[in-house]
């Protein structure tokens, strides 16, 4: 609080006030207390840090500030290493975050996230793996500016910053959006393969990409193949596909140390529930043992397709909520980012699956659901924390439970 304002004045948008920066929350803003003790959220500041901030949305419970001021700094705040965050681009909201310190901050996250929302305060979040900072990314989903050509959207606007040089892409894709034009307005989803080189994209609206190189695939329905763990996947662009083969290597091998000897196939078939193009199917269950891949997407389901001939997999095309359980040993289950919620964890609970490896790309719906999964009975053995999402507040829980006697 500053000095000039008594404590306790009554807080309208365009205050300022003195603030000290208790933590980060899921999303990504710095949370601090005003003289009341009313939850404060502050974008682009960090845990110690004091701060002017200018309150700019006011609500019962909580309000909104924007830094003015920096009055004492954390040391893990750094100059953002890409020149487009100060352009306004809203792509990667830590850059001012050490990129060494991000990873432990998003540990912090899910454990605020279990204590509070699934009432675990004890819960066993450990540290995972993490993709490099820069360069790794090859899948994007870029907008177009104004003068036709790619960016990504500023922070909370529907404007577009044009990132000429982006610090998390491929190189692959980098010299892509250097190249091409765009007519028309919209979205385009750009992807290129580590193993082969390949690219393609995608205009989801009436953009029209110009000047495309003739290596370049283009349309929903055009393919890259990828290697992981061994195994060639096929994915069309209009699949999900994680953020890059890299984050798709370490999740696949937390999957497994999570799923260790559930996947032999003894008590019962493995489900690949939110299965997408059978990356888990094809990785990391076992060749002969019987797997059940559940995913809405027509797209993602006839890639699955190919990508599980040969093995003793089903692809059911469906949502998870609605399909017809069968008994199974072992479910892994990585949905959207909104979880599994009471839906998904009706029919999960109808396999009665003894081990289940929950996948989850968002804090507070893995707590969520962590607390689904642990009043039915089962019991959380570890949650593992990765970072596939450098230099922004994206995280991705790998949690490992087991049905309790
Ligand atoms: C986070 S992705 C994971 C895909 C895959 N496990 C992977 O790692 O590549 C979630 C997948 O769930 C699918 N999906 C979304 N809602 C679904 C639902 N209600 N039932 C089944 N699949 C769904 C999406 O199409 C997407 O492929």
């Amino acid at each position: 609080m500053s000095d000039a304002e008594p404590r306790g004045a009554s807080l309208t948008v365009g205050t300022r006030r003195e603030l000290t920066i208790e933590r980060l929350v899921a999303g990504g803003d710095a949370l601090a207390r005003d003289a009341d003790g009313r939850v404060v959220f502050v974008d682009a500041a960090l845990p110690g840090e004091t701060v002017e901030v200018e309150f700019v949305e006011m609500k019962r419970d909580f309000a909104r500030a924007r830094l003015v001021q920096m009055i004492s700094a954390s040391r893990e705040r750094v100059e953002p290493p890409c020149r487009h965050v100060a352009d306004g681009c809203g792509g990667c909201d830590w850059q001012h975050l050490a990129a060494n310190a991000q990873h432990d901050q998003k540990v912090a996250v899910v454990r605020e996230a279990f204590a509070r929302t699934a009432r675990m305060p004890d819960a066993p979040i450990v540290r995972g793996g993490a993709v490099a900072h820069d360069a790794s990314r090859t899948t994007v989903r870029m907008a177009v500016t104004s003068q036709g050509r790619l960016g990504f959207r500023r922070a909370a606007s529907h404007d577009v910053v044009e990132t000429e040089q982006c610090l998390v892409m491929h190189p692959l894709l980098q010299s892509l959006v250097s190249t091409v034009g765009v007519r028309g307005e919209g979205e385009v989803t750009l992807r290129c393969s580590v193993a082969t080189g390949e690219r393609a994209v995608w205009s989801h609206d009436k953009a029209r990409v110009l000047g495309l190189p003739d290596d370049v695939a283009a349309g929903a329905a055009a393919v890259v193949h990828e290697d992981v763990a061994g195994a060639r996947l096929r994915v069309s662009m209009a699949s999900f596909f994680q953020a890059s083969p890299q984050a798709a290597e370490l999740l696949v091998d937390a999957v497994a140390r999570a799923a260790g000897d559930a996947l032999d196939g003894r008590d019962g078939v493995v489900v690949d529930a939110y299965g997408g193009v059978g990356l888990f199917a094809a990785t990391v269950v076992p060749i002969g043992v019987q797997c059940v891949l559940v995913e809405s997407s027509e797209s993602a389901c006839s890639d699955a397709y190919e990508n599980l001939r040969g093995r003793s997999a089903t692809v059911m095309h469906t949502r998870f909520e609605h399909w017809r359980a069968v008994r199974a040993g072992l479910v892994i289950a990585d949905p959207a980012r909104s979880g599994l919620g009471k839906a998904g964890v009706t029919t999960l609970l109808d396999t009665a699956a003894p081990t289940v490896v929950l996948v989850s790309c968002d804090a507070v719906a893995a707590a969520r659901d962590a607390r689904l999964l642990v009043d039915a009975g089962y019991d959380l053995v570890n949650a593992e924390v990765l970072d596939l999402f450098p230099h922004t507040h994206h995280v991705e829980v790998v949690s490992h439970f087991v049905r309790g006697a």
